[in-house]
């Protein structure tokens, strides 16, 4: 089988990504140890804005949803130009932008400096490091060389550092500490050398085959769904879906039947720290869907705290994406679309 030929898989992998994800725990605490420093003792803000876009928003979306259930300030995920009008001058800006070159990122900095809006900058170099340094801004250095949406473990960390430095705790110490060893002890059963006999991530990428992939999370593990959807596209170039329980059960429910439902592959994403009336939910959804749909997979996060159960469901994901990238002869590293995309907006008038 392809995915088990380690020399072929190899061949199609020509950018050594299975590398950079096999070192994704690395990476993580590589990221844990980048702190912030501030020039002067911050203020708690009363709004937190995180500002980024794709793979670098990925981070934020984690911090975000983390956050809900333990701080008492609003934290915003913000993927766009400017900042929300709610952002003033008590709020705390956290703009991400790995290659520092995201337009959209420059702009909501810009913002804040206009707002005087307290910024901290989490870059491995580009405009936004730039700019950091003319202002003067808190800045998060990155190392380079990774693709944004493969430097999760150097973004997600640093936001977090951020927000703990302006007194807003989104995951205890004893949280992360247990996020890097679930990361650590799941690594060993997704990497290309582990067979797909044991290895979840090269079985639900020959599950979901040429199927279009429905990730439906909970109100927690949706945040991870989201994460799937954008990493089966960037890396496997595969439309996918991503979906939260229990608003789908509103709408996208809908889709689930006639022969149109056998050209889609749903995955659940479960947590055992769901409610039971979400539970209740994923059991009636997957009722509903397996008569009709292509295929449904269950996969369960790993770990206690919320970032842990997290971090676990999009460790899991990248390598989803990455066997669904080598089943389709896809080189997972390469964006050429979105990189000419970005070329054209920054030459066109
Ligand atoms: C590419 C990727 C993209 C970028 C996005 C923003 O690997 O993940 O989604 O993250 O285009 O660029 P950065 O992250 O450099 O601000």
């Amino acid at each position: 089988m392809m995915l088990d030929d380690v020399q072929a898989l190899a061949r199609v992998d020509a950018h050594d990504t299975r590398r950079v994800l096999a070192e994704f725990a690395a990476q993580c605490r590589q990221g844990r140890a980048l702190s912030v420093t501030l020039a002067k003792r911050a203020a708690r803000p009363r709004l937190v804005v995180l500002a980024g876009m794709g793979g670098s928003a990925a981070g934020a979306d984690l911090v975000a949803t983390c956050g809900l259930s333990s701080v008492d300030v609003p934290i915003l995920v913000h993927r766009g130009y400017g900042l929300p009008a709610a952002a003033g001058r008590d709020a705390l800006v956290v703009a991400s932008s790995y290659s520092g070159d995201t337009v959209e990122v420059i702009s909501a900095v810009e913002t804040a400096l206009a707002r005087r809006i307290p910024v901290v900058a989490i870059t491995s170099g580009g405009a936004l490091g730039t700019l950091a340094k003319r202002h003067g801004l808190a800045c998060v250095a990155l190392p380079s060389g990774l693709m944004p949406r493969m430097a999760l473990g150097l973004l997600v960390f640093p936001a977090l550092n951020a927000l703990a430095a302006h007194g807003v705790a989104v995951a205890a110490e004893a949280d992360l500490d247990e996020a890097l060893a679930v990361v650590s002890a799941q690594a060993a059963d997704l990497t290309p050398e582990a067979g797909s006999d044991r290895n979840e991530a090269k079985q639900l990428a020959l599950a979901i085959g040429p199927r279009l992939p429905a990730v439906y999370g909970g109100p927690l593990t949706g945040t991870a769904a989201y994460r799937w959807k954008t990493d089966l596209e960037e890396n496997a170039k595969l439309l996918a879906v991503a979906g939260t329980m229990p608003e789908m059960n509103h709408n996208e429910i809908e889709v689930w039947q006639g022969p149109a439902a056998r050209t889609l592959h749903a995955v659940l994403l479960r947590d055992r720290g769901e409610e039971p009336e979400i539970a209740r939910r994923f059991a009636l959804v997957r009722e509903l869907l397996t008569p009709a749909a292509g295929g449904v997979s269950e996969v369960w996060a790993h770990g206690t705290s919320r970032f842990a159960r997290l971090l676990s469901l999009v460790h899991l994901g990248q390598w989803v994406s990455y066997y669904a990238a080598i089943l389709r002869d896809t080189d997972p590293w390469p964006v050429p679309v979105l990189m000419s995309f970005k070329q054209r907006l920054s030459t066109s008038p």
